[in-house]
């Protein structure tokens, strides 16, 4: 599409095609959303060092974490409903990442199912993001089915004890399972081609969108009830649970929401095989720090032992190139291929990243550099 040509173009054509209310869930913060403007603020501080006369125009993007070798170093972040973005939303990201040879991680508040999503997506690299339920036994269940459905990459949401306060998803009668209210609906009413192409389809096929790993009797309102105190997030989370977890799950683990040295430690002493230095985007502590103002303390202290991962704010191929000249070995996107998704489905998703990652190679030619992994803190200015 030739006239998405950065990531503001794909938002504007997102807010277009989706109703307010979900717009506005996949793009806001929380509060008085100072989290975000300040992670833009930290990304827009920090300058790489400019080298020239390096007689190359490339750079070889080959990277490896947790082992593995891969093309570049992006990972689709886990975001909840993405499957209300797109119809079959988490399916479509999954081949997406597949396609660039990238990881994908599921959330737990996916709208399909991790059974659908490998079904959809036969050969891409799933990680399961994992939010505990306070029902152990239901959260050792979903495990399970990660577990069958080659899921190689636990990733533990520690950074959301309550449900932040969004105001303006009240605002807009925005809830799942939707609860029709009368601006919910009449949000959606001006958006037919998302009410045709999502929601009907859905509604014709498997039913209300709702969340997949749940227990059938969460998706229906009379039973819903019933179970509701089962899966709510465990409030009370602590790192005996995530020593628990470590013992139950025999592939990777990583800790996502991490952004203190201690707790990064912590995280290496229990086992984790990484950790994720995250402020949920902007959306969950509205005054937690920039990932860029602790990322460099947090790689000095574990860096040598697991695999430290960042995101949060990434909206040009140089924001990805920040967290990595930092010390981060990769680099989640959570809301640019949302972005994607909402202004050209499966191939807006693709892209829109395809183009972080032109976005990333020039910048990395621009610094003088011709090979990812030898770049690091060394290419701050
Ligand atoms: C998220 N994020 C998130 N994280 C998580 O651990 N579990 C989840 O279910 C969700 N859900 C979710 C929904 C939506 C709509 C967004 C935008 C984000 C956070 C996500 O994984 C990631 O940390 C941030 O999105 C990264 O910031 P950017 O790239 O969106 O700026």
């Amino acid at each position: 599409m030739a006239y998405l040509l950065n990531a503001n173009d794909y938002r504007a054509a997102a807010r277009k095609r989706l109703p307010k209310g979900l717009f506005e869930y996949i793009d806001r913060g929380t509060e008085a959303e100072l989290a975000m403007s300040d992670i833009r603020r930290s990304l827009d501080r920090i300058k790489l060092r400019q080298t020239v006369l390096t007689g190359h125009a490339t750079c070889d993007m080959t990277t490896s974490f947790l082992d593995r070798s891969y093309p570049n170093p992006l990972i689709i972040a886990p975001t909840a409903l993405a499957g209300l973005v797109s119809h079959d939303g988490e399916a479509k990201l999954a081949r997406v990442a597949s396609r660039l040879g990238i990881p994908f991680c599921v959330s737990t508040q996916s709208v399909t199912s991790i059974d659908d999503i490998r079904k959809g997506a036969p050969d891409s690299e799933l990680w399961l993001q994992l939010y505990v339920w306070r029902n152990r036994e239901l959260t050792w269940q979903l495990l399970e089915r990660a577990k069958r459905n080659g899921v190689s990459t636990l990733v533990i949401t520690a950074d959301t004890p309550l449900s932040p306060k969004r105001e303006y998803n009240q605002h807009n009668g925005f809830s799942v399972p939707f609860v029709p209210t009368l601006r919910g609906v009449s949000d959606i009413l001006k958006r037919p081609v998302w009410l045709c192409s999502v929601m009907l389809r859905y509604l014709m096929t498997s039913g209300m969108p709702n969340y997949a790993h749940y227990p059938d009797a969460f998706k229906t309102a009379i039973t819903r009830n019933a179970v509701a105190e089962d899966v709510k997030i465990e409030n009370g989370l602590s790192w005996s649970d995530i020593a628990e977890i470590r013992d139950r799950w025999p592939g990777e683990i990583i800790i996502k929401g991490v952004l203190s040295v201690e707790d990064a430690t912590k995280a290496a002493k229990i086992g984790a095989d990484g950790i994720v230095v995250s402020a949920h985007g902007g959306r969950n502590f509205d005054i937690a720090p920039a990932p860029v103002d602790v990322l460099p303390g947090i790689v000095d202290a574990v860096g040598r032992q697991i695999t430290i991962m960042a995101d949060s704010g990434v909206r040009r191929g140089s924001d990805a190139l920040k967290y990595l000249a930092l010390g981060s070995r990769a680099v989640l996107v959570g809301r640019l291929p949302l972005y994607g998704l909402a202004a050209g489905g499966e191939q807006g998703a693709y892209d829109i990243l395809a183009m972080l990652i032109d976005e990333m190679h020039s910048n990395l030619v621009f610094s003088g550099s011709d090979n990812l992994e030898v770049f690091g803190r060394n290419a701050i200015a």
